[in-house]
């Protein structure tokens, strides 16, 4: 439970960071609980990156996230990895524990899941095959999330399959790689198609997927945010397919970080939506 004498803190590390929404995000939920707290964008160089995350506890940080490059990094500087955090390989929340050691995990997946649930009530990942195209570190989160919510068919494609098959090794479920010329046909018959890729991504090219082959029912994601609808997505739009952007997975990522801070699982609600998309549509 936060505790209500002291004023919270906890922001995101990153390099560069000042373009990261989740400051707005954080602090509207400061706001809206009506605690006395702050949330703060740390632009932190790689280099200084343990020196940083050791200093969290002296200063009376809760936490932090984590975002490029720190991800992968931060593995080898906290006290403890969890489990999930380890299969995933990034951690993207850091935790300050009582006895000021630190316990990285990832919210990412369940930011990805939780979305989609919310997006789409009774969504479920064994509704049929699930084609997630990219294998960076969104896909990691986005592929840990599929399996942990029992998907029974995982078709990975990327533009490096090396990269992919990694993934599929690793996570040693019903996951299979096609390559990137198959990445047209990865849509067939397919109840969910994820780009995770940074193609659509402000200042990127778009992602070059045919959608002719992806039945009428299947649902459409995307984990990039900026912008809230990259040409993948409009084009699904247009072919009448219910849409979901990245928006939702940064958002939902938040409420289990501010469980393991602050005690408190804060809400993703229509106006914390509007908040945030008004502040990426006006960058
Ligand atoms: N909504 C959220 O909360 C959230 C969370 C995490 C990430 N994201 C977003 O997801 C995107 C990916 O992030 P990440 O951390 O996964 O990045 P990453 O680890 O660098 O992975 C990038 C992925 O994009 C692929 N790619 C890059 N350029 C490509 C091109 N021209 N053609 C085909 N594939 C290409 C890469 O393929 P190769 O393996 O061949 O290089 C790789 O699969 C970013 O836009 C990021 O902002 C959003």
């Amino acid at each position: 439970m936060a505790d209500s004498t002291r004023f919270l803190l906890a922001g995101v590390m990153g390099w560069p960071v000042m373009h990261s929404r989740s400051p707005l995000m954080h602090n509207y939920w400061f706001g809206k609980l009506g605690l006395a707290g702050a949330y703060v964008p740390l632009a932190i160089e790689p280099a200084g990156l343990a020196a940083a995350l050791r200093a969290l506890a002296p200063l009376g940080f809760a936490g932090c996230n984590l975002t490029i490059p720190h991800k992968q990094q931060a593995m080898t500087i906290v006290d403890e990895v969890d489990e999930v955090a380890e299969r995933i390989g990034a951690i993207s929340c850091v935790v300050v524990r009582r006895d000021g050691s630190l316990y990285g995990t990832n919210n990412d997946w369940r930011g990805f899941i939780d979305n989609l649930k919310q997006e789409q009530p009774g969504w479920r990942a064994d509704a049929g095959p699930v084609a997630v195209i990219g294998a960076g570190g969104g896909s990691r989160a986005v592929c840990y999330g599929l399996l942990q919510e029992g998907a029974e068919e995982i078709r990975l494609v990327n533009r490096t399959t090396a990269h992919a098959e990694a993934i599929a090794d690793e996570f040693a479920g019903p996951i299979s790689v096609l390559p990137w010329v198959s990445r047209h046909e990865a849509l067939e018959g397919a109840a969910l198609v994820v780009n995770t890729t940074s193609c659509g991504m402000v200042g990127q090219p778009a992602l070059d997927l045919r959608l002719d082959r992806l039945p009428q029912r299947a649902l459409a994601a995307d984990i990039i945010y900026i912008p809230l609808e990259t040409p993948f997505l409009a084009a699904a739009r247009e072919r009448g397919h219910h849409t979901v952007n990245g928006l939702g997975m940064l958002l939902h990522q938040g409420r289990p970080a501010w469980k393991l801070w602050f005690g408190l699982e804060p809400e993703v609600t229509a106006e914390l939506r509007e908040r945030m998309e008004r502040s990426i549509a006006g960058q």
